[in-house]
């Protein structure tokens, strides 16, 4: 049988991996960080999987040198993490926390020493709780002080940190946390959900503005959004209209304002008086030119009508014989399909990266120590494949980031839910790599992947 076909990525293809504060820090009240809402959602109980919190975490506070060394040994030419706000401000506003900005000082400059560029995402979901004690992002003055705290952040590390992200997946911050309730603060309020996205999308706006104000080099800046096809559940016009719906809802709602500057008309219509007053010049400033779109894709929606579901009247379903991890459906063909849309629809005139992919997989110690984590090989590659397809129909992707560099906390599953290129022993936190990071090096180091034999 011959080799199968190797799919050679752009020579200046960035290969990268991505964390978040609040999944691998921990030192959740140390060197006088503030208390973030995840850190008040996990200490309420029955909120987390078996009440696990992130005050711990992985101790990448602690361990941020070895973890750098982790990183290094990958190979990936970029990383992307976040900064804690309430480590940095831990009032949210006003006193600055020397020992906050200081941590990622030292991050930064360990993460340059190995060649490695850092790719800052501002907001991973941690505000401060003293913010959310005024509202929160339902609250449109914390746009005004998540501006300042990107000044503040840019002033330290703007010397070196060239590419930024202001917000990571802000419909889930918005959705999840003001809505659903599965997140924190843990809302269930229709109204606070639409506010809160579009004080996300406006303090995203307000951020670019002033990142670029404080730069001393030029930088390149973008948003990471969370994005699916969405595929309706049968042919019926009911279920092709919740899918639009559905649409609209996840997707339109941040693309649409972001890249044209304005809500989608059906949104505006769907949601009616839910809607905010937005005032004259809010979306002029959401969408300020940016550098680069983040697109983390995990999976697609399959979406049928159904009356029950509040506003949206759609609701996602599984489709029977496909496969699935311990949180989704694996689609890779999802991933041309939203890349060439988004390129298609939008023809932005800015790059895109995905700054996100991967899969969960209940992984364990083999007896030899090594964990075969053969199904995230397959994921991945599978995946990178159909990034690959779509820079091949002229999609200009510029790199991609796993997620993620090793087991940490996944939000309300805790500890339930193992995402790493590396294992990591929950009680003793020692790092183990696993089979699918010394495969994703190798990737790094060929710049590219063999497309799948058939039938693997
Ligand atoms: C996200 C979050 C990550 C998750 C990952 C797996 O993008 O949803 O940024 O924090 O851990 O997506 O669910």
């Amino acid at each position: 049988m011959s080799e199968p076909a190797f799919l050679r990525f752009p020579d200046n293809f960035i290969w990268g991996i991505a964390t978040s504060a609040y999944q691998i820090e921990g030192a959740w009240n140390e060197d006088g960080r503030g208390l973030s809402i995840w850190d008040a959602f996990c200490h309420t109980p029955g909120k987390i999987h078996e009440g696990e919190t992130g005050d711990v975490a992985v101790d990448h506070y602690h361990r941020w040198a070895e973890d750098v060394r982790l990183i290094a040994d990958l190979g990936p030419k970029a990383y992307r993490f976040s900064t804690a706000w309430p480590r940095i401000l831990p009032e949210g506003a006003g006193a600055v926390n020397p020992a906050g900005l200081d941590f990622y000082d030292r991050l930064v400059d360990a993460l340059l020493t190995h060649g490695i560029t850092p790719y800052v995402t501002l907001y991973h979901w941690d505000l401060p709780q003293t913010l959310q004690d005024r509202g929160g992002w339902a609250n449109r003055d914390t746009a005004q002080h998540f501006a300042e705290y990107a000044r503040v952040v840019c002033e330290r590390l703007g010397d070196r940190v060239t590419h930024w992200i202001t917000h990571n997946e802000p419909a889930v911050a918005a959705v999840a946390g003001h809505f659903t309730g599965e997140h924190a603060p843990g809302l269930q309020d229709p109204f606070a959900a639409l506010k809160a996205a579009h004080h996300l999308l406006l303090s995203h706006g307000l951020a670019v503005e002033a990142l670029r104000a404080s730069a001393r080099r030029p930088l390149r800046i973008g948003i990471t959004l969370n994005l699916y096809p969405v595929h309706p559940a049968s042919d019926s016009e009911a279920d092709r209209q919740a899918a639009v719906r559905f649409d609209g809802n996840l997707n339109r709602m941040f693309l649409d304002p972001i890249l044209r500057g304005r809500y989608p008309d059906d949104m505006l219509a769907q949601l009616g008086p839910l809607f905010p007053q937005i005032p004259a010049g809010d979306l002029t400033r959401i969408a300020t030119p940016l550098d680069f779109l983040g697109v983390n894709y995990y999976s697609r929606a399959v979406v049928r009508h159904d009356p029950n579901f509040p506003i949206v009247e759609a609701s996602g379903i599984h489709p029977e014989g496909n496969e699935y991890s311990g949180m989704w459906e694996i689609y890779p063909p999802g991933m041309y399909e939203l890349l060439t849309r988004i390129w298609n629809e939008y023809k932005p005139s800015l790059d895109i990266l995905v700054t996100e992919n991967g899969i969960c997989v209940p992984d364990g110690l083999d007896f030899d120590g090594r964990v075969r984590d053969d199904r995230r090989v397959r994921y991945l590659r599978d995946h990178i494949a159909q990034v690959h397809r779509a820079i091949a129909d002229g999609v200009p992707v510029q790199g991609y980031f796993v997620w993620t560099l090793m087991d940490n906390f996944e939000w309300a599953h805790g500890y339930g839910m193992r995402f790493g290129l590396a294992y990591v022993d929950f009680k003793t936190l020692a790092r183990t790599l696993k089979d699918s990071g010394r495969w994703y090096a190798q990737v790094i180091r060929e710049n590219g992947v063999r497309r799948a034999e058939s039938g693997e």
